[in-house]
């Protein structure tokens, strides 16, 4: 009898935890699974809320002026739009544009160069990256146990004040594993749902789409995450040479993640420098301004060929990628009553 009943308790106990983590996360219909392994730090409201607190706390930064959404701001799809480098504490300029933080659950690695390859270990880069928040892990967790607030969202997400790298971390990934954007108009229309269609420009312009961009940026997430060269210019001052800092192998020279497209609308300026200000820039970039190299894709070797009006079809396209619904979803942004 008494087996019984504990069995009876335990069956409960998987049911109702596997209904709370189905409420937090659902892969969205037609979707491989996430990369991020859930299981060893499964999402919890109050864990996310802490998060999203620190993700807006300057205190991560060694002068108190830069948090994470001064680079990734949720209005651009969690980047920054102002410049091309982003730029740190004190003004100082970094060396790289800042990506777009959508549908990282997926990620296999992080950074243009893939210098990351576990989202947990991610928010210990710009910490203490001197041209960004230029601080240890140890000293912002002495910041923070100071203040109740933080006491008081750690007890909630952990059941106990003590402040511990681990759990800040896994805090800040479980915020940013919330930022799934997979509602735009695009969506909606693979979805089938009623009334919504693309219009004529639209739909030439995913068939060009489909020919030409696909097979890096490939659907649903328009990224197969590989690392590739699309034929930019090096650039003479950064000499960025991309994946081959990480593998010090010359064939990954001057490759680069390939980036997600979703949102690409709200998130220029484009590439790991930030180069192009527009999605024209872009478009003429592939079709006139390819540079030859080595490790060049094969795909671009002779540029893709596009008419001003395809070019336009494209970009109507691109824009049918914008998430309304993620862009002004209030959890996500800065929590007012943390
Ligand atoms: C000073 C601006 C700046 C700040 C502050 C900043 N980031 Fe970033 N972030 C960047 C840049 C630039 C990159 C790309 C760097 C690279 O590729 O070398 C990046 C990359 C990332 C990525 C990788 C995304 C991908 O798809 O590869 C994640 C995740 C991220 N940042 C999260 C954070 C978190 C969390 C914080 C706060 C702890 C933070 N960032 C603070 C500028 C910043
Ligand atoms: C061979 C793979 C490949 C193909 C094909 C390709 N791209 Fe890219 N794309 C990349 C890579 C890699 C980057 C990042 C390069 C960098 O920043 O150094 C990129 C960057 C971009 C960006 C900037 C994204 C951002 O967040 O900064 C846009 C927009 C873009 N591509 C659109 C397209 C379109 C449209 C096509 C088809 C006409 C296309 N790409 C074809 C690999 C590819």
């Amino acid at each position: 009898m008494k087996r019984l009943e504990i069995a009876c308790l335990i069956l409960i106990l998987i049911l109702v935890s596997f209904r709370y983590t189905e409420k937090l996360w659902k892969t969205p219909s037609d979707w491989p699974e996430p990369y991020y392994n859930f299981k060893k730090n499964p999402l919890d409201s109050a864990t996310i809320q802490l998060g999203r607190v620190l993700f807006y706390d300057p205190v991560l930064s060694s002068d108190s002026s830069i948090s994470c959404a001064s680079c990734h701001s949720p209005y651009n799809a969690f980047t920054h739009v102002d410049h091309a480098l982003s730029h740190g504490i004190k003004d100082r300029i970094g060396t790289r544009n800042s990506p777009v933080l959508v549908n990282l659950a997926w990620g296999k690695s992080f950074m243009w160069d893939g210098a990351v390859n576990h989202l947990d270990m991610q928010a210990l880069a710009p910490l203490e990256n001197q041209l960004e928040m230029d601080e240890t892990l140890a000293h912002v967790l002495q910041k923070i146990g100071k203040q109740e607030k933080y006491k008081r969202l750690f007890k909630t997400a952990f059941h106990s004040e003590t402040m511990t790298g681990e759990r800040f971390l896994k805090a800040i990934s479980q915020f940013m594993l919330t930022l799934v954007s997979s509602n735009s108009k695009y969506d909606q229309v693979i979805r089938g749902e009623k009334g919504i269609q693309f219009t004529e420009q639209e739909n030439k312009g995913y068939v060009l789409f489909r020919e030409n961009c696909a097979s890096c940026h490939t659907e649903p997430l328009f990224t197969n995450q590989s690392f590739e060269n699309n034929g930019l210019a090096v650039d003479s001052i950064l000499q960025d040479i991309g994946r081959m800092r990480i593998t010090q192998k010359s064939s990954d020279s001057l490759k680069f993640k390939v980036p997600t497209l979703r949102n690409i609308e709200r998130s220029a300026p484009y590439m790991h420098d930030g180069r192009y200000r527009s999605l024209q820039m872009v478009l003429f970039h592939y079709s006139s301004d390819i540079h030859s190299s080595e490790t060049l894709a094969p795909q671009l070797r002779n540029g893709i060929q596009l008419t001003e009006d395809d070019k336009r079809c494209l970009i109507a396209f691109l824009k049918t990628l914008t998430d309304y619904t993620f862009l002004s979803n209030k959890q996500f942004q800065y929590p007012r009553t943390p």
